[in-house]
């Protein structure tokens, strides 16, 4: 039966681009639901849009000299464009710094602080004397209370997901100036979380939620039998929705505060546009309310809005809340900080118009039930022997035959035989099995049900055989080639919510919009005749849904990505701290001067040393350098250099070495020479 939803995906921070982390974890499910709910004629409103506001985002600003805003309209367009481009079906995406959020949110606010839902409190938070302002949440770093983890952040550890009062936190340290902050007076509004704990215990642990993900009722079940404390829904900042009541001057919204009404301030200005009623999406309790997030959102989506919803009275709550796990790659936890990510900008440059093969390959091997590992072998492996292999390769076979022996137009079926029967029938089931898991949220299991009918459509012409059938009997090739037929088509309406570029590729293939009426999902599994005998489909070589990626394609990534780490590592290299002073006299003492290696050669027997004879100008001198990682001896045989001359002579391995050359490191870490190759320098000249 039809259905209303409000689907919504967690509002990505606006600080940076989208990798496949958010992609896997949060968007495509959410995608497939939302595609899925509307092939099958549910009323669905896909909801998402930009978190523009919370601390993040001001210190990315702060970073790169630039005002918030910027920061914010910059990334809004490169992530809205990603969606677009990734087929992620939202009715909207909006942004929290969107007029109709601002006044939902400071409504929503007021009406709680109406109804006298908040605790207003004066009490003592983290301030930076130097910095001169209130640490709240990523401002301030220090060890998370409950797990030990080194880098929580003030309102949140990321390793164990509790979220806590910045003042929780143990040994915190100003993220701004690295300080230890000192305790100041200030006024705050709380949500006392602690007045719901009896509903959201009655609602989640004694209600049905028991069919949510292992994951997200376990971690909201010790969070409400750990016992829940107030939590301040204000903050000392200026970046952020004011706080719109008397008292609130100088202070905003607390970010987690205002960033999930803006799923229902993108309601609003969705069912404005097209004319519908938000309120039907949000406060009939006939609707299901399902919210997409990744395994770091919980505690707010599960225990804090709907606090927020209960307290506020007359909206629904959510029905489900399935939050993924995370993807790492290559065995490494994805990182925006350390450039450790596929970025999705960055892939469609490198796979142009191959966005399903990513869609495909992160839901195969989604993170659902725990921590799972993007690599681009297993990438490559998903394209080339899944979707190259059998569903383009069984598409391919089917349209070469139909264009081949029928000149496109689809054959009058001969007699059934068991077989066929049992394949058209086994076709009819699909719909059912596909739609079982996507209501389970098991979108990895879907995934691979849709691969097993194309499956069931390669083995059934591997079977048949009409290639050999055509020379003996036409008739029977006919009706292969018509059962083949319907199987092609059912994979065209059965993709959608999976690979929905593939899937509008292939209903071009066959035709689709020329038939009578479009199949529906439901059709699938009622209707005999999918595509009717006399049917034409599109003439001419068909296009080919998939193509092979190679070896070398892949490397090129691994090589990408060793290069981003690198280069983040040299970014991110400390600079070690100042040596003790010295006097000038100490410094004279260094003679330093211009050489050039002649000869070269390893030290038998270590890994590290070569023996090189070196002109300083004022002889030829043996120097034993620890260079032979990252020089072979014929590299450096004519390099200019600097040489300590005056160290006195130490025996390495029984030679003795009769000097040092000076060495630093290049932006990737190698060693490389301290170099005085300008013209007219010659050897034997002094450095000073
Ligand atoms: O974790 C994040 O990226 C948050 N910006 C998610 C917000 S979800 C919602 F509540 F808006
Ligand atoms: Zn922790």
């Amino acid at each position: 039966m039809s259905k209303r939803y409000t689907v919504t995906a967690a509002l990505p921070y606006t600080n940076g681009p989208i990798h496949i982390g958010h992609l896997a974890g949060v968007y495509v499910p959410a995608d497939i639901y939302s595609r899925y709910l509307r092939l099958t004629g549910n009323d669905v409103a896909f909801i998402c849009g930009s978190d523009e506001h919370g601390v993040p985002i001001t210190i990315k600003a702060k970073k790169e000299g630039v005002t918030p805003q910027d920061i914010v309209d910059k990334y809004h367009a490169i992530i809205k464009q990603s969606f677009e481009d990734f087929g992620i079906s939202f009715d909207n995406y909006s942004r929290t710094s969107a007029k109709i959020h601002h006044d939902t949110a400071s409504e929503f606010f007021k009406t709680l602080y109406d109804n006298n839902e908040f605790v207003e409190e004066v009490s003592e938070q983290l301030y930076d004397e130097q910095a001169n302002q209130f640490l709240a949440d990523r401002f301030v770093i220090g060890t998370c209370p409950k797990c030990g983890y080194e880098e929580a952040y003030g309102d949140q550890c990321e390793n164990c997901g509790t979220s806590h009062n910045a003042t929780d936190l143990i040994n915190p340290k100003s993220a701004i100036t690295g300080n230890t902050p000192t305790l100041k007076e200030t006024k705050h509004w709380f949500l006392p979380l602690n007045k719901h704990e009896e509903f959201l215990r009655e609602w989640i642990l004694k209600g049905h939620k028991k069919d949510w993900k292992p994951n997200v009722y376990g971690q909201v079940k010790s969070w409400i039998d750990d016992g829940l404390r107030p939590r301040a829904v204000t903050r000392d900042l200026d970046w952020g929705i004011p706080v719109p009541v008397e008292g609130g001057e100088g202070k905003v919204l607390y970010v987690w505060f205002d960033a999930p009404i803006g799923y229902i301030s993108a309601t609003k200005e969705w069912a404005e546009r097209v004319g519908k009623n938000w309120e039907d999406y949000w406060k009939d309790e006939n609707t299901k309310l399902v919210h997409f997030i990744g395994k770091d959102n919980i505690v707010f989506h599960c225990i804090i809005f709907p606090s927020m919803l209960k307290a506020e009275g007359s909206y629904i709550l959510p029905d489900n809340v399935p939050a993924n796990e995370f993807l790492n790659l290559e065995g490494n936890k994805l990182s925006t900080s350390k450039n450790w990510a596929v970025w999705l900008p960055e892939y469609l440059e490198d796979f142009p118009d191959q966005q399903d093969v990513l869609r495909y390959a992160l839901t195969a091997n989604a993170p659902e039930t725990k921590d799972n590992d993007f690599t681009w072998k297993d990438f490559q492996a998903r394209n080339n022997n899944e979707l190259v292999a059998i569903f383009g390769n069984f598409i391919n076979r089917v349209a070469v035959l139909t264009n081949k022996y029928y000149n496109v137009v689809i054959p009058q079926p001969a007699e059934f035989k068991a077989i066929d029967e049992e394949t058209l029938a086994a076709v009819k089931a699909y719909p059912a099995v596909i739609a079982s898991s996507i209501e389970r949220y098991r979108f990895r299991e879907g995934s691979q049900e849709l691969m097993n009918l194309a499956r069931l459509g390669n083995k059934y012409l591997a079977d048949e055989e009409p290639w050999k059938t055509i020379k003996t009997d036409e008739e029977r090739t006919k009706t292969v080639m018509f059962v083949a037929l319907q199987i092609a088509s059912a994979l065209a309406v059965l993709s959608e919510p999976f690979l929905p570029f593939t899937s509008e590729k292939l209903k071009t293939i066959l035709c689709h919009s020329e038939l009578d009426s479009e199949s529906t999902w439901e059709d699938i599994s009622t209707k005999d005749v999918l595509l009717p005998a006399g049917h034409s489909i599109q003439t001419g070589k068909p296009e080919l849904l998939f193509s092979k990626i190679e070896d070398e394609t892949i490397q090129n990534q691994l090589d990408k990505l060793e290069a981003s780490k690198k280069a983040n590592e040299a970014a991110n290299k400390k600079v070690e701290p100042q040596k003790d002073e010295i006097t000038f006299d100490d410094f004279t003492k260094l003679d330093l001067r211009v050489g050039t290696i002649l000869e070269a050669e390893k030290m038998p027997k270590t890994k590290k040393l070569l023996v090189l004879k070196v002109d300083t100008g004022i002889d030829t001198r043996t120097i034993v350098s620890g260079i032979a990682e990252s020089f072979k001896p014929e590299e450096v045989i004519g390099k200019k250099v600097t040489v300590l001359v005056n160290l006195a002579p130490r025996k390495l391995r029984g030679v003795e070495s009769q000097g040092m050359i000076l060495m630093t490191e290049d932006e990737h870490g190698n060693l490389v020479f301290v170099n005085p190759n300008i013209e007219g320098v010659t050897n034997g000249l002094k450095i000073s």
